[in-house]
């Protein structure tokens, strides 16, 4: 199954290394950054995870919960976990599944066969506090996410979902912002009382709003 923006994120329940839990019942109205990761105790999902496990509070900052999975077994999870705080220095915390018959892994399409057929990808879905996923990315085994890029992302979606602008190419937070086309130049005037400026009849950019 292919899981895309807009749909509702489908529901499940896994065991996870914190208890068993129910998806949409362990999110709530959070939102949550949901991740696969191809195999532990391997070097790159290693430095992946401590990574991760280090920007919590950034996360926790945005109302964002954090859950990765795995096909390895919970006592797996378990053991490597000791491995991940000794590398990186980070305690993982956050709960990770143990999807060991590949059920949630197969819901999500986090197995891409002709890589490979017995791990799952580098998947990542945002899930925003309507259960709507938001962002969806594909990474392979070989290459390491980019966590900050993902905070970057969330700060643009909670942005974006209050607001009638879009961010453009490596905003990031205090940079101008774009007026979305469905606000004519006469709403913007008293949308954005900071002003705006035309640099294209479709290209209008404002002050961040929110600051
Ligand atoms: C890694 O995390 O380094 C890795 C995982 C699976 C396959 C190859 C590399």
């Amino acid at each position: 199954m292919s899981v895309g923006l807009g749909d509702v994120a489908p529901d499940f329940t896994a065991e996870t290394t914190e208890g068993p839990i129910s998806f949409h019942e362990w999110k709530g109205k959070s939102w949550a950054l949901f991740f696969s990761h191809p195999k532990d105790f391997t070097p790159v999902c290693t430095t992946e995870l401590g990574a991760l496990a280090g920007l919590k509070p950034e996360f926790d900052k945005r109302n964002t919960k954090l859950l990765g999975l795995s096909v390895d077994p919970l006592t797996s999870h378990e053991k490597w976990q000791l491995d991940i705080k000794d590398v990186t220095g980070n305690t993982v915390n956050f709960p990770m599944i143990a999807d060991h018959d590949k059920a949630v892994a197969n819901l999500y399409g986090m197995i891409h066969p002709a890589a490979t057929d017995t791990m799952t990808v580098r998947s990542v879905f945002i899930v925003g506090p309507d259960n709507k996923v938001k962002l969806t990315l594909t990474y392979p085994a070989s290459t390491g996410r980019n966590f900050q890029e993902l905070l970057r992302v969330i700060d643009s979606l909670q942005l974006t979902a209050g607001y009638s602008v879009a961010t453009p190419a490596d905003w990031k937070q205090g940079d101008d912002v774009i007026i979305t086309a469905a606000v004519s130049d006469e709403d913007a005037k008293t949308k954005f009382p900071k002003g705006y400026t035309a640099k294209k009849p479709y290209l209008r950019v404002t002050p961040q709003p929110d600051r």
